[in-house]
């Protein structure tokens, strides 16, 4: 969960990686440094804290190569010893990723008389690269053996001390993409940190290595060269950008009309797209955070119109659980970035096991959407915010639309008109929701310590998303509870003005729900309740609501979510917080 970047070519190099690292926060943040050739040393500036703190510290070095990497710890803390570059002999490197056998490799090092200055993993990594260069001149056999050697995911650029024109890259497990453009090469994490200079790149594949010079690039596959397909990034510069909104979040909850219409245009017109999943005997589905919380809502769907039984699995669990896997079980992967580590290690074995894989992936040529056998796009544009929204409402609209065909397969859609007419509302209905004062509903909790959410069914599954994006973004405590389960003990911690979050879509089960939020308030509770429209409820349940239209249960989830997403943004802006970049947290959570 680390941003690389690295340039090579006619420009001064260092403004460039910089820029580049600010478009890589999102991937982390807790410390940052550049490396690059100066005289016959390669200089390294690197320190703890944002990438505006490594700009205080440059001198006037103009290279034309550099590299670059924006951190988020996991192996030591935060601080300049373990930040990146490390340097260790001939070799210089940054590194995205996890080496799970580090501890045993450093033993060895140590033995051949390696000191090391930092806790990291990556520093190890670093001593065996130039440990296997002393040995062996042929950096392309080198990386062979760091192949062989190293177990976990990697992307590493590397800098020779004894070949200063040249970055080398070498991926597994971690994404890398190479550019090329009129004012040199690239070689970054992601596509934003390159978007402004170019739309041309090489996606490098598990295992490649890139070689990349001031006027060329080369890719190498077992010390062969490879030819690579040339790819053009679809979206523009300006979905990088944050178009005069305060935040990436608010301007991404403010595309969601937009983009949900678009999705709708495109695959209502070609449903054919949208594969068959009737013939399945058992259908998983498996993700992480909040694309865990759309595949609730999928399984919900997708059993109550396709009548087909669907499980739903937290991929850090679903990995390392016995399983029963066989050629007639569909396992569905859902996923923004597609680079998610635990997602991919469960789709590796789904397919180990012949299981079927389908992605529901945002990242076009991702690790997921390129392993899976079948991909859905969602289409959502560069999302740049860690808290997702508009991904997160498009994964909902996907499985939707896996239940909209199944269900008119099965006949258990009645009156597909209606479906498709509420679809269509859904641009306009967020926009109505959009332009209310949350500002008002969010002073009255933003101050409180414990929140609850709950609902049932969809409402439920609703509310764990609602509860995660004010966890992440306000750093407040709020749990989401089964309406029904809360009086099997969690009912205890309700007090006085405890803010209690209730979503009710649902007509067939939403009295209940009701029943719940009168025990909360018997206990002194301020209840707010997120509703649809046409549901009858007494007078002063709610000591607050906004309401929703009526849309059916294929349309309804992407309209109820937008109130919760906005109330958590309001809540986390009156608090003066780092709204698109959260504190602990990245965007693309590549390590597992
Ligand atoms: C949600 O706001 C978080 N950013 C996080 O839970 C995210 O949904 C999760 O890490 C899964 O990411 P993915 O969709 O890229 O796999």
């Amino acid at each position: 969960m680390c941003g690389i970047i690295g340039y090579n070519g006619v420009k001064n190099a260092i403004p460039i990686v910089i820029n580049g690292l600010k478009n890589l926060e999102y991937r982390g943040y807790d410390s940052s440094g550049i490396a690059y050739f100066l005289q016959d040393k390669v200089k390294i500036i690197k320190e703890k804290g944002r990438i505006k703190d490594l700009e205080s510290i440059l001198d006037s070095s103009k290279p034309t190569l550099c590299i670059g990497h924006t951190r988020w710890a996991t192996h030591g803390k935060p601080s300049r010893e373990n930040s990146h570059p490390h340097q260790v002999g001939m070799i210089t490197i940054v590194h995205n990723g996890i080496i799970e056998n580090y501890a045993s490799l450093k033993e060895k090092l140590k033995d051949e008389g390696y000191l090391f200055q930092s806790e990291t993993d990556t520093e190890v990594a670093c001593a065996l690269i130039d440990s296997l260069y002393k040995k062996n001149k042929n950096k392309l056999e080198v990386f062979e053996d760091v192949k062989k050697i190293l177990k976990g995911s990697y992307a590493f650029l590397i800098l020779f001390a004894d070949e200063k024109d040249t970055i080398y890259a070498i991926r597994e497990g971690s994404p890398l993409i190479v550019a090329t453009s009129s004012i040199g090469n690239f070689v970054a994490s992601d596509i934003p940190a390159i978007l402004e200079y170019t739309k041309n790149y090489y996606l490098l594949l598990e295992g490649e290595i890139a070689v990349i010079k001031q006027d060329s690039v080369h890719f190498f596959q077992d010390k062969k060269e490879i030819q690579k397909e040339l790819l053009t990034f679809q979206f523009d510069l300006a979905s990088a950008k944050k178009d005069g909104y305060s935040h990436f979040m608010l301007k991404e909850i403010h595309e969601q009309p937009t983009v949900i219409q678009n999705f709708l245009e495109y695959y209502l017109d070609n449903l054919e797209l949208i594969p068959d999943i009737s013939l399945y005997e058992k259908i998983h589905i498996v993700a992480c955070g909040s694309a865990y919380h759309a595949g609730l809502i999928g399984s919900f769907l997708i059993e109550k119109y396709g009548d087909i039984e669907v499980e739903v699995f937290i991929a850090s669990e679903y990995r390392y659980k016995k399983n029963f896997l066989n050629e007639n079980t569909l396992v569905i992967f859902i996923s923004q970035s597609g680079e998610t580590a635990d997602t991919i290690a469960c789709l590796r074995l789904a397919k180990s096991y012949q299981a079927k894989t389908l992605g529901i992936v945002n990242v076009v040529g991702s690790t997921i959407a390129r392993e899976a056998d079948q991909v859905i796009y969602i289409n959502a544009g560069c999302e740049i915010a860690v808290a997702t929204t508009k991904a997160y409402t498009l994964q909902v609209l996907t499985t939707s639309l896996l239940a909209y065909k199944l269900g008119l397969k099965t006949g258990l859609i009645q009156d597909s008109e209606k479906i498709l007419s509420d679809l269509k509302k859904l641009p306009d209905e967020i926009q109505k929701i959009l332009s209310i004062d949350y500002e008002k509903l969010a002073k009255k909790i933003y101050k409180k310590h414990d929140i609850f959410f709950i609902g049932r069914l969809l409402d439920y599954y609703l509310s764990e998303e609602g509860s995660l994006k004010l966890k992440e973004i306000s750093y407040l405590h709020s749990e989401t509870y089964p309406a029904g389960e809360l009086k099997h003990g969690t009912i205890s911690l309700i007090e006085d003005k405890t803010p209690v979050i209730a979503v009710l879509t649902d007509e067939s089960i939403y009295e209940k729900t009701i029943s719940n939020i009168k025990e909360v308030k018997a206990r002194g509770a301020y209840t707010i309740g997120i509703k649809r429209e046409s549901l009858e409820v007494e007078e002063n349940i709610f000591d607050d609501v906004i309401e929703i239209a009526n849309l059916n249960d294929l349309a309804i989830s992407p309209l109820a979510i937008v109130p919760l997403q906005m109330l958590a943004y309001t809540v986390a802006n009156l608090l003066g917080y780092d709204i698109d970049k959260p504190r602990n947290l990245a965007k693309s959570v590549t390590v597992e």
